[in-house]
């Protein structure tokens, strides 16, 4: 069901480093709520990027919606306001599932490769979510092992991971900007546990985004390691999609 005046926002349920969860009247349906907060090094640099809750809100809405267009279920129902979402309420499967276009970040650091390098094929990777434990790299294995996924929630990730590729990445080259790597999450909706969406968020804050005549950062880089321009590339990023 889509937003209706009877319908009412709730308590809070959860609140993230970016965002806040609010129950609404259907038990089964939350509000995502994007804040400004911005943080890096899990957790350990703190500030505030002016509006980027609303960018970042407007960004997935749009993702969002061009991938569930193309057959990909995601939480997402309806943009609410500015900084609001309605979603299916679900339950986190605890992996960030990474993928890899070229060559950045931590597998720049962690293989001694250099930034900018491309790849043959989209690179996946699986990170536990934790906090307290830094979010590590694993393999299947360790999702297996310790209950996290089964073998078959894994195999749906994989092969829905690789089509929201090449949708992203085709979109995002149509607006000049190459899709270097990105975050996904996935969850069991609780009005249908046997299945599994795509859930949390796309945007400039879990996505690296160069432009591709320049090689100019329009993500969260930009923050993590002060280049400046923070507002500015996230604004162009929302202003190339058409959403400003
Ligand atoms: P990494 O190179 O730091 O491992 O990041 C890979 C991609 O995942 C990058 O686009 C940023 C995104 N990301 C998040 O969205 N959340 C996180 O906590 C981390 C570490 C990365």
């Amino acid at each position: 069901m889509i937003w209706n005046e009877t319908m009412k926002k709730g308590k809070q349920l959860y609140e993230g480093k970016a965002k806040v969860l609010f129950a609404t009247s259907n038990p089964k349906q939350v509000i995502q709520y994007f804040k400004d907060d911005a943080t890096a090094f899990n957790g350990e640099k703190k500030g505030t990027i002016s509006d980027k809750g609303v960018v970042n809100n407007m960004v997935s809405s749009k993702l969002m919606n061009i991938l569930g267009a193309v057959g990909i279920p995601t939480h997402f129902i309806q943009q609410l306001s500015e900084r609001e979402q309605l979603v299916h309420k679900v339950e986190i499967i605890p992996l960030e599932v990474v993928v890899r276009n070229r060559v950045a970040g931590s597998l720049a650091k962690r293989l001694g490769r250099p930034e900018g390098e491309k790849l043959d094929r989209p690179l996946l990777e699986y990170y536990y979510k934790s906090d307290a434990l830094g979010d590590p790299l694993i393999t299947e294995d360790h999702a297996l092992l310790f209950n996290w996924a089964t073998m078959d929630d894994l195999d749906w990730i994989a092969e829905h991971t690789l089509r929201i590729n090449d949708v992203l990445l085709g979109y995002f080259a149509s607006l000049n900007i190459s899709l270097i790597d990105y975050k996904l999450e996935f969850g069991r909706p609780v009005k249908e546990p046997d299945t599994l969406v795509l859930a949390d968020e796309i945007s400039p804050d879990t996505c690296r985004l160069w432009d591709m005549t320049t090689g100019q950062k329009l993500d969260k880089d930009r923050f993590r390691q002060d280049l400046g321009g923070v507002e500015e590339a996230y604004h162009e990023v929302a202003r190339r999609m058409g959403l400003e």
